[in-house]
């Protein structure tokens, strides 16, 4: 098989984030033939407006953001909690990647969505907020590929999540389950 290539979106765009920790842990594990990229710059695209989804007027950030989900097999959504749900900067990248409707580069593609927080409830609200969003916006759900991470304040505070062995076991079948589906579609 050619190279699967996934696509991480982390859904906090401050520089310590532990979700994005768990993006560069998820992406370590990848194995050989898997690449995980972790895509820049979420948070600088314009919120989604219908009246500059329009061609030559699409944001260029946006445009980014299409081109990259267009080009992986797969998604990663790395998703805390703000006030018991999806946090915008994510819920914005899936509006863009959902139109043009019916089309938008997010259509059909296998989704793993991995959820962490600093309560014990593991982000269960945003995590169950992005399932539907990814997957009205016409995303491919991977329930066997989904995480919860809780308690991450304690849990990763001094050592990065590359460090924790059960994380990295967690991360590892959660990028092969979602590898197994994307060889499984090219199989098809
Ligand atoms: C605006 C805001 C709202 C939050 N709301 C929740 C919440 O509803 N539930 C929760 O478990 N954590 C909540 N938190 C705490 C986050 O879980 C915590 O900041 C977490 O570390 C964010 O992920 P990050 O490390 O990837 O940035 C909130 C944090 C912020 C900044």
């Amino acid at each position: 098989m050619s190279q699967t290539r996934l696509l991480a979106l982390v859904g906090s765009l401050r520089a310590g984030s532990f979700n994005r920790q768990l993006a560069e842990a998820a992406a370590q594990t990848a194995p050989e033939g898997v690449q995980v990229d972790i895509f820049s710059g979420l948070g600088d695209i314009p919120f989604y407006n219908e009246d500059i989804d329009v061609p030559g007027q699409v944001p260029a950030q946006a445009t980014a953001l299409r081109e990259a989900v267009t080009a992986a097999d797969g998604l990663l959504l790395f998703v805390p909690e703000y006030n018991g749900t999806i946090p915008a900067a994510l819920k914005n990248a899936i509006d863009w990647a959902s139109r043009p409707y019916g089309a938008g580069s997010i259509k059909e593609k296998p989704i793993a969505v991995i959820s962490a927080s600093i309560s014990q409830n593991a982000a269960k609200w945003s995590h169950g907020d992005t399932v539907k969003a990814a997957g009205i916006a016409g995303g491919s759900v991977v329930e066997s590929a989904h995480l919860h991470f809780g308690t991450i304040g304690q849990r990763f505070a001094d050592a990065h999540p590359r460090e924790d062995a059960e994380a990295l076991t967690q991360l590892a079948a959660a990028v092969r389950e979602l590898v197994e589906v994307v060889a499984a579609r090219v199989n098809a």
